[in-house]
């Protein structure tokens, strides 16, 4: 489905740093794709690229054989890449079912846009006339700009790090919206960007990238084995009264350190 090949990002042309170096990579149809890795790898740019905030320095970006790694933004939102980005934006001046209704490109229902609040945790009646705007909480904003994913419909939708600000109790009601959106897939595919293992234990595939390359890739038993052996290992290490999730959400970090 979407295709990148040998894509390369440098900030500037001056400095040789390169943020994403040559790299390849397939999201296959039907498919859930996690991408995880240590903080600074070039996860977010990666999503940045796809969607084309950014432009890469060099290589090629394919969607269904069409070459539109010319294309803006919009056009690439016309032809289905959707994208929840790590830190959410806020609208002034625009309600939450006016957001709904937006990214869905039709005029929802109130019911209708109420479920795809409901289905991130959202109690619909709470939130469906607030405004997007700072007196969101910033997981209130993750949850409501996850609900305008769902609601968009796209074929590639793109979650960066939808777990940041979800306190526990919804984490695990974020997992299902992610399963469901997995079983009704139909001829997208979902790419989320996340380091909790809970979310890379529900991906087909894992992608692990580092300092702006595919350090490791493969299927979610092949890598996710990898990637807890050594955050089990350093679990060992530490007896510290730290709590166990927490304990192995920060080993797992390290472990994808490679
Ligand atoms: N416009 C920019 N100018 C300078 N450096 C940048 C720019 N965009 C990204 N970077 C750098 O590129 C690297 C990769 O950033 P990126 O946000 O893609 O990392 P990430 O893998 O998403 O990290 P995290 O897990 O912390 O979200 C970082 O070192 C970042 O500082
Ligand atoms: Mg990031």
């Amino acid at each position: 489905m979407l295709e990148l090949k040998n894509i390369t990002f440098n900030v500037r042309e001056e400095t040789d740093k390169e943020i994403i170096q040559d790299i390849s990579l397939t999201i296959p149809e039907e498919k859930l794709i996690v991408i995880t890795g240590p903080n600074g790898g070039g996860k977010s740019t990666l999503a940045r690229l796809m969607m084309g905030i950014e432009k890469p320095s060099s290589g090629q970006i394919l969607l269904d054989g069409e070459d539109i790694t010319e294309l803006s933004i919009t056009e690439r939102a016309k032809r289905g890449i959707g994208f929840a980005f790590q830190q959410p934006v806020r609208f002034k001046g625009i309600q939450v079912l006016d957001l709904i209704r937006l990214a869905a490109g039709k005029q929802l229902s109130m019911g209708e846009a109420c479920d795809y609040l409901s289905a991130v945790g959202l109690c619909a009646r709470d939130y469906i006339d607030r405004e997007v705007n700072s007196s969101l909480s910033g997981g209130e904003l993750k949850r409501i700009e996850i609900a305008t994913v769902l609601a968009r419909g796209t074929r590639l939708s793109v979650f960066d790090e939808p777990e940041a600000g979800i306190d526990l109790w919804s984490f695990q009601n974020l997992i299902e919206v992610f399963q469901n959106m997995r079983r009704g897939i139909k001829g997208g595919s979902i790419l989320i960007i996340s380091h909790q293992e809970r979310i890379l234990s529900i991906a087909d595939e894992i992608v692990v990238l580092k300092e702006g390359r595919i350090c490791d890739q493969g299927d979610r038993d092949e890598i996710l084995p990898k990637l807890m052996g050594t955050a089990e290992a350093a679990l060992e290490c530490r007896k510290s009264g730290v709590a166990h999730e927490t304990a192995m959400n920060n080993s797992l970090e390290e472990a994808q350190k490679c």
